[in-house]
């Protein structure tokens, strides 16, 4: 069906499978080798829907989430047209597969030919950057083009977030007047541009960083077109349940509405994993058990980069008939490869009795999950089979699957 990881060419691979099915346990049924990744597509068009109708501004989606050309299409068949991208390999997947999007690099350090060809061959305008180098840089890929958005990206905090992205980019608020200055004077359209880190556990992440926002444009004092509040927006993970986006959402509007540009410019958000989380999910063999330990046949080096590295849980779910009556027990595991790091700590609450030959379900996976695979040491595969049934977990719905196998264990 679709082939994520080698969406830009980055990895070769082998044919992918192409069917549909209901639910995730008829995929248990049919004993696949192979880990499967099974995708819903209702559930990003579901995702999607919710940001066009409740964000009070466009939202873009961030491409590295997942760059998978069936999602990009379903994203856009649902009301997200615009796409932040942040490699030239993005934005020719992109352009190739919705021609009539909008595109923006909202890397802050670019390929000089990456700017040119963006600009020149895929009719990409808007830019971010947080120095005067790559300021420079864009005017000269652009040969001086007067037709630009530049956003600006300050650094804000990421102290309400889970993963942090405040030290590799960003100018700092005290810093930004001379380069929003200039900015200013090359740019058609002046944006301000932040990041306040992935899965931000609660609204005042928004609310702190517009407060940098507020700051930064009293002491430049320009006239700025675009707030860009960036990703962020969480995804329900175990022991990781976020308020409803609704409150993120007024937050940020309450916020944006009180600064002092708010009458002319435009609001911009660039969600990434809460519009492609739900959308995929895993499915897996145990190979062997040694304890608590279960050894799987996908890992660190596949779609669970994010729990072998920093730990993340993942909802999880056997997948057996008739289920298992044994109450859950916690386990962690190995992935396939010979590397003692491909470990994933959990904990992962299956029933005690789980064994060698079990199947089952790993949710959430459609953030960086499908993105980062790849086949070192052979391992890995390229089936992918569209379900029918509800992610385990949902920030859209409140309706938990029906079958009475899919118990959600957080
Ligand atoms: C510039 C930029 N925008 C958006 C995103 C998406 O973030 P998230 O997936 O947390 O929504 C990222 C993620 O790294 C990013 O670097």
């Amino acid at each position: 069906m679709h082939q994520d990881h080698c969406a830009l060419g980055l990895a070769p691979l082998s044919t992918v499978a192409r069917s549909s099915v209901s639910g995730a346990i008829d995929i248990a049924q049919g004993k696949p080798v192979q880990p499967v990744t099974l995708v819903r597509p209702h559930a990003a068009a579901r995702a999607a829907r919710f940001f066009v109708e409740k964000f009070p501004g466009r939202s873009m989606y961030a491409v590295k989430a997942n760059p998978s050309p069936e999602l990009i299409k379903i994203l856009f068949e649902n009301g997200i047209t615009t796409f932040d991208v942040a490699s030239i390999g993005e934005v020719r997947m992109v352009a190739r597969t919705v021609p009539e999007a909008t595109l923006c690099f909202m890397h802050p350090v670019k390929a000089e030919e990456a700017i040119t060809e963006a600009y020149f061959t895929h009719g990409v305008r808007t830019f971010s950057l947080d120095s005067m180098e790559e300021l420079e840089k864009i005017m000269r890929a652009t040969r001086n083009a007067s037709d630009l958005t530049l956003c600006v990206r300050l650094r804000v905090s990421s102290e309400h977030s889970k993963l942090s992205l405040a030290s590799k980019f960003g100018v700092a608020p005290h810093e930004a007047k001379p380069l929003l200055f200039a900015a200013r004077q090359a740019a058609d359209a002046l944006g301000i541009c932040f990041h306040v880190g992935s899965q931000a556990m609660t609204p005042d992440a928004y609310a702190d960083a517009m407060e940098r926002v507020r700051a930064a444009i009293v002491e430049a004092a320009v006239t700025v077109d675009v707030i860009d509040v960036g990703g962020g927006f969480p995804s329900s993970y175990p022991g990781m349940e976020p308020p409803p986006l609704e409150r993120y959402f007024e937050t940020i509007h309450r916020a944006f509405e009180s600064l002092p540009i708010s009458y002319s410019a435009e609001l911009w958000a660039e969600p990434g994993r809460a519009l492609c989380a739900e959308y995929s999910s895993i499915v897996v063999r145990v190979e062997k058990r040694r304890g608590n330990e279960l050894y799987i046949n996908d890992g660190a080096y596949g779609a669970l980069f994010d729990a072998a590295h920093i730990g993340w849980r993942f909802p999880v779910e056997l997948l057996r008939e008739p289920q298992s009556t044994v109450r859950d027990h916690p386990f962690s595991f190995y992935g396939p490869t010979c590397d003692d790091i491909d470990h994933m700590q959990g904990p992962f609450l299956l029933p005690a009795d789980i064994q060698t030959s079990d199947y089952f379900e790993i949710g959430m996976l459609g953030a960086y999950g499908a993105a980062m695979r790849t086949a070192f040491n052979g391992f890995g595969s390229d089936e992918t089979v569209i379900v029918e049934d509800e992610p385990m977990v949902s920030m859209y719905t409140t309706v938990e699957r029906e079958a009475a196998s899919n118990v959600v264990k957080l």
